[in-house]
Parts: structure tokens; C-alpha cells; sequence
């Protein structure tokens, strides 16, 4: 399906449910032309009907953030339907927790791939296009949006690995904005304590859904990154939960 040439337009990794599904559900509702990304086919096809039955242009592209080729193909597959790329969202992402002796090669890798080395290269291949969109907006300005972590800032016990992948996230995003930001590409890194979604059913026993953040939360602060001047950078959004002691996720 193809997407208006002048209607903005963002790839959204982990589109497919939590946090990505939300912000993608919110871009549509701004009228943007989607694409999400995700493994999972059925539940890929089941939000883009979510998201055309909003009046939206979407498309799917299934794959693993990890492999390279489904990373290439993304970006073509998305500038296809719709012709450039005003935002890319990088909001696939794993956790897994252990305490860190002991802590296992294959897990570590696993965190790595999906959360910085897929996020990196697809930025870098994404780069081109971002810069090409912003150079033909209104605005001069194009956006990256990477969900990083509280634990990226401030690891608590047993998240060694997934805080240090979005630690390096973070880095990620600021060496964007060193690099890119004369080009018109500005990045900001969400970091959220613990939000309900199914990512967090693990450690709901310990820490009730209810005082968890909600998706809501997060893609208000997409909104609010979308909604500022082009004369604004916004590097990090830091967002604790009422409940959750200093520094704590
Ligand atoms: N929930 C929290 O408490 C929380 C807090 C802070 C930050 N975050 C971050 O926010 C982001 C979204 O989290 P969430 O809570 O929405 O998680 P979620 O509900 O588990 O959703 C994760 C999304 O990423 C996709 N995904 C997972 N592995 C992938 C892979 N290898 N390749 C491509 N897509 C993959 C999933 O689809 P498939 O499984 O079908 O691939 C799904 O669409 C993550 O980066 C997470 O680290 C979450």
C-alpha cells in the first residue's frame, strides 16, 4: 500500500504490540504513513489493519532487527511505499535478566544484537534517507526515537546486560546528534522505568502492573518530541514511576 508522497512517514521497529504498537497507532492518528516492523507475521497483520482502519497508509515488513539483510530491506521496503522517511523509531527490543556471575555468552549476544548492533546499523543505513526527508520539509528536520531504559542510566541488580545494551543506545542517539544534527537529523532517547506491557509480566509479581508507567505515557512523549520546533534538540527523556525509589526503574 502506497503512502501520499507529501504525508510524513516513520518505520517503527516492534511495531507490532507494547510500546512500539502504541506510538505507531498514535503516528497514524497524526495522519503519518507507517511502516512496523516485528517477527511476528500475524500479529504484524493484524495492526496494520489497526492502523489503515485509522484512515492510515501502513505497511509490514516482518523480520529480525538482528539480520542484516532484513535491515536493508526495511528501509527499501519502507522508502518504496512512501517515498521517505521523516522518523525512524527504534523500539524493538529483548530483556534478560540474571545476575551477572555466571551470566551466559548467548544471552549477552542475543541482548546485544537486538537492542544496540540491530538499532546501530539500521540508523546508519537509515541515515541517507533521514537526511534527504529533512532537507524537503517544512521543518529542515527529520527524527530518531530509541527506546532506551532507566536501567540504561541506572542498572538494578540482575540487569547488567540489558542496561549496558541501552546505555550504548544512549550513546547511540547522542553520537546522532553530534554527527547529523547539521543534516537535520536530531535523535532522543526515551527512558522509561518499568511500563505495562508484556514485557514486564515478569517481575509484575513484585512490582504491581498498576504502578508500572503506561504505553500512553510513552507515546506522549513521542508527541511531545514530534510537536517541538525544529530549533529544539532533545536528547534524553527520562521518565520514573511515582512509587519507584530514586534511581530505581
Ligand atoms: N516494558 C518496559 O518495562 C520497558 C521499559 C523501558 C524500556 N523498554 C523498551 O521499550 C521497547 C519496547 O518494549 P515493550 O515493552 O513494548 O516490549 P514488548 O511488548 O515485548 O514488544 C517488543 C516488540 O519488539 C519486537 N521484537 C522483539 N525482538 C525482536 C527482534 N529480534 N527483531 C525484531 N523485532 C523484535 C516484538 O515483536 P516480535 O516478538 O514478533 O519480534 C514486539 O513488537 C524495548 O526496546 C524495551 O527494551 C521497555
Amino acid at each position: 500500500m502506497s503512502g501520499a508522497l507529501h504525508a510524513p512517514s516513520a518505520l517503527v521497529t516492534g511495531g507490532s504490540r507494547g510500546i512500539g504498537r502504541g506510538i505507531a497507532l498514535c503516528l497514524a492518528k497524526r495522519g503519518w504513513g507507517v511502516t512496523i516492523a516485528a517477527r511476528g507475521v500475524e500479529a504484524l497483520e493484524a495492526r496494520v489493519r489497526d492502523l489503515t482502519s485509522l484512515g492510515s497508509s501502513a505497511i509490514a515488513v516482518a523480520g529480525d532487527v538482528s539480520d542484516d539483510l532484513h535491515v536493508t530491506d526495511l528501509i527499501e521496503r519502507h522508502l518504496d511505499a512512501f517515498g521517505g522517511l521523516d522518523a525512524l523509531v527504534l523500539a524493538a527490543g529483548v530483556g534478560s535478566a540474571g545476575p551477572l556471575a555466571g551470566y551466559q555468552a548467548r544471552r549477552l549476544d542475543r541482548q546485544i544484537d537486538v537492542n544496540f548492533r540491530g538499532p546501530f546499523l539500521l540508523t546508519a543505513a537509515a541515515l541517507p534517507s533521514l537526511r534527504a526527508t529533512a532537507q524537503r520539509n517544512d521543518s529542515g528536520v527529520a527524527r530518531v526515537i530509541a527506546l532506551s531504559s532507566l536501567e540504561g542510566l541506572h542498572p538494578e541488580s540482575g540487569l547488567a546486560a540489558y542496561g549496558a545494551t541501552k546505555a550504548a543506545l544512549i550513546s547511540l542517539v547522542n553520537s546522532i546528534n553530534t554527527e547529523e544534527r547539521g543534516n537535520g537529523v536530531m535523535a532522543t532517547a526515551i527512558a522509561p522505568g518499568y511500563v505495562d506491557t508484556e514485557m514486564s509480566d515478569w517481575i509484575s509479581d513484585v512490582i504491581p502492573k498498576a504502578s508500572m508507567l503506561s504505553v500512553d505515557d510513552i507515546t506522549r512523549c513521542v508527541e511531545l518530541i514530534l510537536d517541538l520546533s525544529p530549533q529544539a534538540l532533545l536528547p534524553q527523556i527520562v521518565l520514573s514511576r511515582r512509587e519507584a525509589a530514586t534511581y530505581q526503574a
